[in-house]
Parts: structure tokens; C-alpha cells; sequence
């Protein structure tokens, strides 16, 4: 007791990657001692982009598995799924009727979204004008406008102190907080913390692509499965993007190949690390056997995983558990405060 609550979650929609491991999860497995943790798979939030009934449940079942198999401890974390807690979009609606649908239109993972749904291309058009529209083929889901609002929600719901997330999520994070304020204040109670994110200090860690291109992403086809079985991750790293070789000594890495040398950072030894620069400083480097080296030392980190999640995968049993009793637990907390703010809210019964 008395733990600080963190909470995070991860959208349902894929299989987790190398720079979801890095990023988020192998932090989450690191705090589970020290906090209050909730962990939550946000299969709500995945409807908004791509709704898809065929899939969904899979997705939701390969991430939690993910989770367990990347070391998350039912016994230490909540683990759960957000659909699983009915309080979420019950307080979803009432946060709503405090935000505003110029902030969230202004939101920039919203304009983004609602570009790629409309199919327009330049950043410079103004999207308002085609959100309203006249064309009733084309829209843009009212989900997807308030995100942040269930964000939020998920958030305030289990009154969580920290919660860690990229800086792709830092607006949400501030909305949150902003959200948090103002129910506060309008009521004049004192309700919801203002949740910050959680930080881990050092810099930031960035896991990039096999393309040559920026970060690691799901949507990007560049990236690494934890999942991915040996044969195909081998086949990925040695496919990945690089460029002809220095030709002086002490020549500049280029981006592709700085990432593949990002990415041995990450998984491999400082001495093997070394090893790679100074070949490449020399110019005797040969990059198919860095990439062997690489892709040896990625397998050294995913295979335990993939190992473990097939086993987890086969046992529907103790799935069913896991996330029975995550869902009791996260109720438990959603249902005390949906109750609170119901009442500040003056909703009350006649029976
Ligand atoms: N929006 C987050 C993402 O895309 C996922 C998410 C949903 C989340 N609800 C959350 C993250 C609450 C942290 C806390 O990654």
C-alpha cells in the first residue's frame, strides 16, 4: 500500500516489436517491484482505426501473451484488458461533456488520422472544412475525435500517478492533465491526480527500422517481431537496408547503417559493439557479418520470448485466469470512482 499507481497501455493492433519491447515493456517488467502497476491491453482505442471483428480478439490475446512472456507478473501487475471494465466508457461519457471538440480537433494525432481517413495528402489543407464536409462516404469516426478522452479516462479511472509512454503520446498525457484540472476545479473537489509521465532518466532509447528509414513501427514493414521465428528474423536483418561500404578510414556512418549499429547497441556486448566500429573505422568491415552477429544477438533476446508466449499461447486455462483476475482488479478501483463521480456529477437514484 501506498505505492505510487502506474498505468500504461498498448493499442490492440499487431504484434509487439522490438521497439515495443525497448520502449515500453521491458521498463514495465522493471517497475512491477516498485509500484502499484496496471498494464492493459486498449482494444477500444484499436476500434477507432481499424475495426475489424475477424482480428480483434486475436490481437488483444497475442498481446497479453507478449506481455506475460516478456516477464509482466500477474501476481505483481494488473494485467488486463480495457473492454473488460465497462466503468471505462461509462466515465468516457461523462468526461466528455467537459472537453471541448476544438481541443481535440486541434489534437495533433487526431489531424493526422483524420488526414489518412480522408485521404488527403499535404499537411498544409485545411482539414475542418472537409470534416464537416458534404460527401457522407467520407468521414471521420467520432472515436477517433475523442481518443482522448478514453485515454484520459483510462487514466483517471484507476487515479494513476505515472504512466509511461513515448513522446508520440505526450499531448495526450497533457490533455489528461488538463481534463483532470478542470473536472476538478468545475465541481470544486479534488477527485482525479494529474497524472505526469514517468521518467526513466538517461535519454531516451530509440529502436530504428531495418529500412533504413527512422524508428521501428508496426505500420513501416521494417520492422522485428518478438515473435518472429529464427528463420524469418535472420532473413530480416540480413535483408536490411545498408549502403557500399566506407571507402575512406574514419569515414561517416550513414543513417542505415548507423541504425543496424543502434540496434547491436542495444542487444550485444560493448566489446562486439567495438569491434564492428572499428572495422567499419578501418574500412574492413563486411556487413553481412555484422548483420549474423546482429541478428545472433536479437535472437538472443526474442527467442526466451517467443519460447515462452507459444507455451503461454497453448493455455487457454490459464489465460482465462490471468485475465479474469486482472479485470477484478481493475474494476474494483474503476467501479469506486465511476461511483464518486456519478455522485459529484449529481446522478443519484430514486430507488
Ligand atoms: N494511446 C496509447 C498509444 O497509442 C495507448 C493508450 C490507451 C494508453 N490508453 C492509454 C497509454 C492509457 C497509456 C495510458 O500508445
Amino acid at each position: 500500500m501506498g505505492k505510487e499507481i502506474v498505468l500504461s497501455g498498448i493499442r490492440a493492433t499487431g504484434n509487439l516489436h522490438l521497439g515495443n519491447y525497448y520502449g515500453a515493456l521491458s521498463k514495465f517488467v522493471r517497475m512491477q517491484d516498485d509500484y502499484d502497476c496496471l498494464f492493459f491491453i486498449a482494444d477500444l482505442h484499436a476500434l477507432t482505426t481499424s475495426p475489424d471483428p475477424k482480428q480483434l480478439h486475436e490481437n488483444v490475446k497475442n498481446i497479453i501473451c507478449e506481455y506475460l512472456a516478456a516477464g509482466l507478473d500477474p501476481e505483481k501487475a494488473t494485467i488486463f484488458v480495457q473492454s473488460d471494465v465497462p466503468e471505462i466508457p461509462e466515465l468516457y461519457l461523462l468526461l466528455n461533456m467537459h472537453v471541448g471538440i476544438g481541443e481535440l480537433m486541434r489534437t495533433a494525432s487526431f489531424k493526422d488520422k483524420a488526414r489518412k481517413q480522408l485521404g488527403i495528402k499535404s499537411e498544409s489543407e485545411d482539414i475542418e472544412k472537409e470534416i464537416i464536409g458534404t460527401d457522407s462516404n467520407k468521414r471521420v469516426n467520432a472515436g477517433l475525435l475523442t481518443y482522448p478522452t478514453l485515454m484520459a479516462v483510462d487514466i483517471l479511472i484507476q487515479k494513476a500517478h505515472k504512466v509511461p509512454v513515448g513522446k508520440d503520446q505526450e499531448q495526450h498525457l497533457e490533455l489528461t492533465r488538463r481534463f483532470a484540472r478542470r473536472f476538478n476545479s468545475f465541481y470544486g473537489v479534488d477527485l482525479f491526480p494529474e497524472p505526469t509521465n514517468f521518467d526513466f532518466g538517461g535519454a531516451p532509447v530509440k529502436v530504428p527500422g531495418l529500412d533504413g528509414s527512422g524508428k521501428m513501427g508496426k505500420s513501416e514493414g521494417n520492422c522485428i517481431y518478438l515473435i518472429d521465428d529464427e528463420k524469418v528474423l535472420r532473413k530480416k536483418v540480413m535483408r536490411a537496408t545498408t549502403d557500399t561500404g566506407p571507402t575512406e578510414p574514419g569515414q561517416a556512418v550513414s543513417a542505415p547503417v548507423e541504425n543496424l549499429f543502434t540496434l547491436l547497441e542495444l542487444t550485444s556486448t560493448p566489446e562486439v559493439v567495438k569491434h564492428y566500429r572499428d572495422a567499419y573505422a578501418d574500412c574492413s568491415i563486411r556487413y553481412g557479418d555484422l548483420k549474423k552477429q546482429l541478428a545472433e544477438d536479437i535472437l538472443k533476446v526474442t527467442l526466451p520470448i517467443r519460447e515462452r508466449y507459444m507455451e503461454i499461447r497453448g493455455d487457454e486455462e490459464y489465460l482465462g485466469r490471468v485475465v479474469k483476475a486482472g479485470a477484478e482488479k481493475a474494476r474494483e478501483r474503476a467501479s469506486k470512482t465511476l461511483k464518486e463521480a456519478r455522485e459529484i456529477m449529481g446522478i443519484r437514484k430514486f430507488y
